[in-house]
């Protein structure tokens, strides 16, 4: 039996029967075939799961590691990145190359390999614009398959890894394209208030991934400290109808032009209904960020999921929205 607390951020107690770390493919491949058969979990960071109480099978880690290029073109650099990178050492990483494209996704926790399950995205960009492809080995028969970025249909936080091709292969190797020359984001948010707090006038990549941890760290808590999944929700999307009746009712809604529709924010529709900072002394809404779900200590995964059907509960009730979890959740 392998204690599991360790191994996902928000820090719920788990216990599984193996956990495994596969060095390399052929590793993988060896442990998929000895364990067809069992319940398999694949897990990387373990920072955008709810872990159940016990997993009766096997975890295995895809630990793969190395950053290789492949091929340096005139403005770009094709990357091919272990799953088991650690993703904000190479964001960090690429920048030190001169390889720019991933600054706005500074300090997202997790490995390289789950950063296509979501498309994982921060402060305007996704992985989708940088992603070329991904290297995969099926879970039942440990073939290996390449997926172009557009067979990965990636969407926000979304992707066919969590839709039609759910559970079925292990990422092993993450390729992306990277830009020579800088092309910076800025108009998100408050990156640019936060590069003039920095007294930075002619910000570079650098500057906009250190600005970029700045915010992220002032309103996210460290799951080091407080035990948290990232955003528990995603920010629903409604048409323009929806979003012109809630304006009418709800003066400060934060909504997004998006799609057409609007994208809301999720945090503030939960902050509105006064959720953010209650709960009880295991579980809550972040004092900062609603849309933050904190294990105060001693939660379990019923905990958690008993809370987060309250607030969606709420937020039904006041705005007629029912909030879709983010994380995956597994029982
Ligand atoms: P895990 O939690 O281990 O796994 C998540 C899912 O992916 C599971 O279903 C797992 O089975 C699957 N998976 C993992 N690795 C593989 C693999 N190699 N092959 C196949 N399936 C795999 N996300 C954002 O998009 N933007 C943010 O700004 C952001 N901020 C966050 C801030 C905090 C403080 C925290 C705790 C989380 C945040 N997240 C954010 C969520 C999380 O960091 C990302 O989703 C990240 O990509 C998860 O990586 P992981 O390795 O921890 O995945
Ligand atoms: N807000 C409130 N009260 C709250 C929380 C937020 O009023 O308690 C308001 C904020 O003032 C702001 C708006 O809601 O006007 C949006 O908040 P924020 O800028 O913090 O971003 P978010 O929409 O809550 C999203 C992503 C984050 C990502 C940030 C930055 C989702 C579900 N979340 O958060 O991703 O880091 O934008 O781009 O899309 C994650 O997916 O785990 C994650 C952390």
């Amino acid at each position: 039996m392998i204690d599991l607390t360790q191994h996902n951020t928000l820090g719920l107690p788990s216990q599984a029967d193996t956990y495994v770390r596969a060095k390399d493919r052929l590793q993988l491949q060896a442990w998929l075939q000895r364990h067809q058969g069992y319940p398999l979990l694949v897990l990387g960071g373990g920072s955008n799961v709810v872990l159940p109480d016990y997993w009766p099978g096997v975890v295995i880690a895809p630990a793969m590691q190395g950053v290789q290029c492949l091929e340096t073109r005139s403005e770009q650099v094709l990357i091919e990145v272990g799953a088991g990178e650690v993703w904000k050492d190479l964001v960090l990483y690429t920048l030190k190359q001169g390889w720019y494209g991933l600054e706005n996704l500074a300090d997202i926790p997790g490995w390289v390999g789950a950063a296509p399950i979501q498309n994982i995205g921060a402060y305007g960009v996704e992985l989708s614009s940088v992603l070329h492809s991904v290297v995969a080995v099926s879970r039942k028969d440990s073939h290996e398959q390449v997926f172009s970025r557009e067979q990965c249909r990636l969407g926000y936080r979304e992707s066919i890894f969590k839709q039609e091709e759910a559970e079925r292969w292990v990422i092993v190797a993450v390729r992306m394209l990277l830009r020579r020359q800088p092309l910076l984001h800025l108009d998100y948010g408050e990156i640019r208030q936060e590069l003039l707090r920095q007294q930075v006038e002619h910000p570079d990549a650098w500057a906009v991934s250190q600005a970029v941890i700045a915010l992220r760290r002032r309103k996210l808590p460290d799951p080091a400290v407080l035990g948290n999944a990232g955003s528990f929700f995603k920010n629903p999307w409604v048409d323009a109808m929806k979003a012109s009746e809630l304006r009418d009712h709800f003066s400060g809604l934060v909504a997004y032009p998006q799609a057409g529709g609007y994208k809301l924010a999720a945090g503030w529709l939960i902050d509105y209904v006064g959720l953010r900072g209650q709960g009880d002394q295991h579980v809550g809404c972040h004092v900062d960020q609603a849309l933050v779900l904190v294990n105060r200590g001693g939660a379990k995964a019923a905990d958690i999921l008993a809370w987060a059907r309250h607030v969606q509960a709420r937020v039904q009730d006041v705005f007629g929205i029912m909030l879709e979890i983010e994380p995956r959740v597994y029982r």
